[in-house]
C-alpha cells in the first residue's frame, strides 16, 4: 500500500502535470520553494557566507590549524561563513571539510568544490587551443566529459571552465586556454565544453558545474599584456566578446566568472552593465556569477575603489555572487548592508543563486555524494580516457607543411635522427593548466617513438630551460647562452637520412601570467634549427606551443611542419601516430598564425579598411617593411590527402539560406576534412569584416570519394549587433566563401532581401 504521503505526492504531481506544468518546472518550484524557507532562517552573516569562497590551504584530514589565515577560514568553515572553496580536492579531503561544515555550522549549507579542471585532472587532455583546432565538437565534448568525470569522482563539483575569451593577440599568455580569434567557433565549442562539464542531468555523480570564463574581454588586453587594460568599441564588444558568453549561457552553463580587467574604465567585478544588465537581465542568467581571485580588491589597485569596504558594496551591487579571495564580502557586506548600501534584497538574490546550485547538484539531499572512494578508484583515472586523449591530441594537430611528402615517415627505411630537449620532456607537453596532473606524467616523443619500435638517435641540442623552478606560478628560466650541444646535434644530423626535431615553447611558457613581447622560436633553438638545417635539410619539425608563433624562416626552410600544440598526458604517441599516417592530420588553425609579432593583433576577420590595397604607391593599407598577410591564416591546415570544393549553390527558404558544396578527396589517403563557410556583408550601415565564419562540417572521405557538403545558414547568422547590442539584420549582397579555411575563394552570391 502506498503511504499516505506518497499518495498525496502522487496525485499532487498528476495534478501539475495536468496543469502543464514539467517534471523540470515542478522540481525548479520545489527547490525555489525549499531555498526561501531556507533563507527566513539564516542571519545576515550565515546568507553572506554563502557569498564567501575561500582557497582551501591545509590537509584538511591533518589537525586543525593553530593560527594565522588557515586558523580563521577554519573558524569561519564552522561558523558557516564559507560557501564554497577551491583547491581542496580528493574524496578524503573534500569529506572531512564537508562533514565539518554540515556537522558543525548552524545550518550544516553543504560546501560547493570549486577546481580549475580547464583540460584535464589527472588525465590531461590537449589545452583547449588544441583541441579547437579539431573543429570537432563531439570531440571536444568528450574531452570535457573525461576532466568532469575525473574531477566529480575526486570530490569536485565545481570546474573553472570553459575559458570562452577571444582573442586576437598571440602575445598573451593565455590563448592556450580559449578557442582562439572566432566568436562562431568560439561559440559553439563553449556549448560543447559547457556539455561535457555539466552532461545532460547536474545531478549526476559525474557532472560538475561549468564556468563560462572570463566575463568579459579579458582577451584584448592592450599589448596582449595579461591582465592589461581592455578599451574596446561597443561593436567588439557585441559581436566578438560576448558571443561565447551568451552561446554558454543558452546551453545551461551554471556560473560565469568575471573578468581581472577594467572594460572601458570599470573593473568587470563592479560592471553594472555587463553584469546586471546584460548578462542577468537581458540574458536571463539565473546561475552564480563567481569572482576571479581577488579580482574584488584588485578594485583598488584599478583606482575604482577606495577600501575594501566599497568594493564590496560596488561588487554586491554589480550582481558579483561569490566573493573568491578578495575577504571583502566576509569582512565588510554586512556593514555595507547596515549602512544601507548593498540592499538586503541583493544579498537573497545572490545567496538565491548559490542555493539553487547547491540544490540542483543534489547536494541539500546528499552531502557526501561526490565522496565515494571506490568511484574515485575507479574513475579518477581510467584507461578508456587515456584513449580519449590520445585520441583527442591527434585530431588537434595541425600539418602546416609537407613539401614532397616528406610525410607520413617510412621509419623502417630511414636513419632517423631525434633533436630536441622537448622531445625527451614529459613535463611540458601537459600544457599550462594541469594542476591535478603529477608533473612529468606525459608520454614524450622518444617514448612514443620506442614505443612504435622506431629507431633513431637522439640529441637534445641546446637545454630550452636552465637550471630553477618549473612550477605553475615561477617564471621559467631559459636558456639562452649554453650552445655546447649543438656540435652533437649537428653531427647526429649529418649521419641521418631525415631530421625530427621538436622545437617550441615549454608548456610554462603559456598560460596565466605569460605574455610574451616575442613570438619567435625560444631561446636558442632557431640557432640549433639553422645549424642542423645547414647539414641536413631533410627536417620534420613537429612545434610544441601554447600560441601561434612566428616561425617564418622555418615556413620558408622546413619541408615539413606539425603543430602539435602542448598534446597532453598522451602527447607522445599521438605524435607518433600522426608522424606515420596512422592518422592522416585534419586540424585547422583557430587563430592566426603571424608572420611577425610585429604585425600584432592580426585576424582573418578584419574590416576593409579605405585603402585594402595593394596599389604601386604606398597609399595604402600595408607595412614597408613587413608583409600584412598572415605566416598561416585562420582556418588552415593541410592533410596528408588533397580535398577540392566544386559546384556551390544557393538558394533561400523563408528564413534560411542552403549552400550545398561538392567535396572531393583527390588525394590517394583517406583523410578529413573541415568544410568551412564564410559570409561577407558587403554594404551595411556599420562597416561588417571582409569575412565571417558561419558554418562548418567535418567530413571524412576515401581516396577519390566526393560527397556533396550542405548548410543550411539562418538569415539570423547574416546579422550583427549593435553598439546596445540589438541584432540587425539588414537587406543587401553577401558573398558566401566555402572552403578548407578563411582564405577560400570558391564563392557564390546572393541578394538577401528580408
Ligand atoms: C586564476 C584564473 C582563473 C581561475 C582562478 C581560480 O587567477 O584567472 O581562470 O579559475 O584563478 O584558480
Amino acid at each position: 500500500m502506498l503511504s499516505r504521503q506518497r499518495k498525496f505526492l502522487f496525485f499532487f504531481l498528476c495534478f501539475m502535470v495536468v496543469q502543464g506544468l514539467s517534471a523540470q518546472q515542478i522540481l525548479s518550484d520545489s527547490i525555489e520553494r525549499a531555498i526561501d524557507r531556507l533563507l527566513l532562517k539564516m542571519t545576515l552573516e550565515e546568507k553572506v557566507g554563502q557569498m564567501n569562497q575561500y582557497n582551501g590551504f591545509w590537509d584538511v584530514t591533518g589537525p586543525a590549524p593553530q593560527a594565522g589565515a588557515d586558523k580563521f577560514k577554519y573558524d569561519h568553515f564552522k561558523q558557516g561563513l564559507v560557501g564554497s572553496v577551491l583547491n581542496v580536492r580528493g574524496v578524503n579531503q573534500v569529506r572531512k571539510l564537508q562533514e565539518l561544515v554540515v556537522n558543525e555550522s548552524r545550518l550544516g549549507i553543504p560546501l560547493l568544490f570549486g577546481f580549475d579542471a580547464v583540460h584535464g585532472y589527472n588525465t590531461v587532455l590537449p589545452i583547449p587551443l588544441a583541441e579547437a583546432a579539431s573543429w570537432d565538437l563531439p570531440a571536444i565534448e568528450r574531452s570535457a566529459r573525461v576532466a568532469a568525470t575525473e574531477a566529480a569522482s575526486s570530490g569536485i563539483n565545481w570546474t573553472f571552465a570553459p575559458m570562452v575569451d577571444i582573442s586576437r593577440d598571440a602575445r598573451w599568455g593565455r590563448v592556450m586556454e580559449g578557442a582562439g580569434e572566432d566568436p562562431y567557433l568560439g561559440s559553439q565549442i563553449a556549448v560543447a565544453r559547457v556539455k561535457g562539464f555539466q552532461g545532460n542531468d547536474l545531478s549526476s555523480p559525474f557532472s560538475v558545474l561549468a564556468t563560462a570564463k572570463h566575463f568579459a574581454g579579458y582577451g584584448f588586453a592592450e599589448g596582449g599584456r595579461d591582465y592589461n587594460t581592455v578599451d574596446v568599441s561597443a561593436l567588439t564588444l557585441h559581436n566578438v566578446i560576448l558571443p561565447p558568453f551568451n552561446a554558454a549561457v543558452k546551453a545551461g552553463v551554471a556560473s560565469v566568472m568575471n573578468s581581472f580587467n577594467i572594460l572601458n574604465g570599470i573593473p568587470a567585478t563592479a560592471n553594472h552593465y555587463l553584469v546586471q544588465d546584460i548578462l542577468k537581465k537581458n540574458w536571463k542568467f539565473n546561475g552564480v556569477v563567481v569572482s576571479d581571485w581577488g579580482s574584488g580588491v584588485e578594485m583598488i589597485d584599478h583606482g575604482f575603489a577606495e577600501n575594501l569596504s566599497q568594493v564590496a558594496s560596488l561588487a554586491a551591487n554589480a550582481g558579483s555572487d561569490v566573493d573568491m579571495e578578495s575577504y571583502a564580502y566576509v569582512n565588510h557586506l554586512k556593514e555595507e548592508v547596515r549602512k544601507g548600501t548593498v540592499s538586503l534584497a541583493t544579498i537573497d538574490q545572490s545567496v538565491r543563486r548559490v542555493l539553487r546550485l547547491k540544490h540542483l547538484l543534489g547536494l541539500f539531499k546528499d552531502p557526501y555524494k561526490y565522496c565515494d572512494t571506490t568511484r574515485e578508484k575507479v574513475y579518477a583515472m581510467h584507461p578508456e580516457h587515456t584513449q580519449v586523449a590520445r585520441d583527442m591530441a591527434r585530431r588537434s594537430m595541425v600539418l602546416l607543411r609537407n613539401e614532397n611528402n616528406v610525410l607520413p615517415l617510412q621509419p623502417q627505411k630511414k636513419k632517423i635522427a631525434v633533436i630536441g630537449s622537448l622531445a625527451a620532456d614529459k613535463n611540458s607537453p601537459l600544457g599550462n593548466w594541469r594542476l591535478a596532473a603529477k608533473d612529468s606524467s606525459a608520454v614524450s616523443l622518444l617514448e612514443g617513438f620506442d614505443a612504435a619500435g622506431i629507431s633513431y638517435r637522439y640529441a637534445p641540442g641546446v637545454k630550452l630551460v636552465t637550471e630553477g623552478p618549473v612550477h605553475f606560478v615561477q617564471e621559467l628560466a631559459i636558456n639562452n647562452h649554453d650552445t655546447s650541444g649543438i656540435g652533437y646535434a649537428v653531427d647526429i644530423a649529418k649521419d641521418a637520412d631525415i631530421v625530427v626535431m621538436m622545437l617550441g615553447e615549454h608548456g610554462l611558457q603559456s598560460g596565466e601570467g605569460r605574455s610574451r613581447a616575442q613570438l619567435d622560436l625560444p631561446g636558442l633553438q632557431q640557432q640549433l634549427l639553422e645549424a642542423v638545417y645547414a647539414v641536413n635539410p631533410n627536417i620534420v619539425l613537429v612545434l610544441t606551443t601554447g600560441r601561434p608563433l612566428a616561425i617564418t624562416w622555418a615556413a620558408e626552410h622546413i619541408p615539413a611542419i606539425l603543430l602539435a600544440w602542448q598534446p597532453g598526458s598522451q602527447s607522445g604517441h599521438a605524435i607518433t601516430d600522426v608522424l606515420l599516417g596512422q592518422y592522416n592530420p585534419s586540424g585547422k588553425l583557430p587563430m592566426t598564425f603571424p608572420r611577425s609579432d610585429r604585425q600584432l593583433p592580426i585576424y582573418y576577420n578584419q574590416f576593409s579598411t579605405g585603402r585594402p590595397g595593394p596599389k604601386k604607391e604606398v597609399f595604402w593599407s600595408h607595412y614597408i617593411d613587413e608583409s600584412h598577410a598572415p605566416l598561416y591564416e585562420f582556418g588552415y591546415g593541410k592533410s596528408y590527402t588533397q580535398f577540392s570544393y566544386s559546384d556551390l549553390q544557393l538558394s533561400q527558404r523563408a528564413d534560411t539560406v542552403l549552400v550545398s558544396v561538392k567535396l572531393t578527396n583527390t588525394g590517394s589517403l583517406h583523410g578529413e576534412e573541415v568544410a568551412q563557410l564564410y559570409i561577407h556583408d558587403r554594404v551595411s550601415s556599420l562597416v561588417r569584416p571582409i569575412r565571417e565564419l558561419k558554418g562548418f562540417k567535418k567530413v571524412r572521405l576515401d581516396s577519390g570519394a566526393s560527397t556533396v557538403v550542405s548548410f543550411e545558414l539562418p538569415t539570423s547568422l547574416l546579422g550583427y549587433y549593435d553598439g546596445e547590442g540589438k541584432l540587425l539584420l539588414e537587406p543587401g549582397w553577401f558573398d558566401i566563401y566555402v572552403g578548407g579555411g578563411s582564405a577560400a575563394t570558391l564563392s557564390a552570391g546572393f541578394l538577401y532581401s528580408k
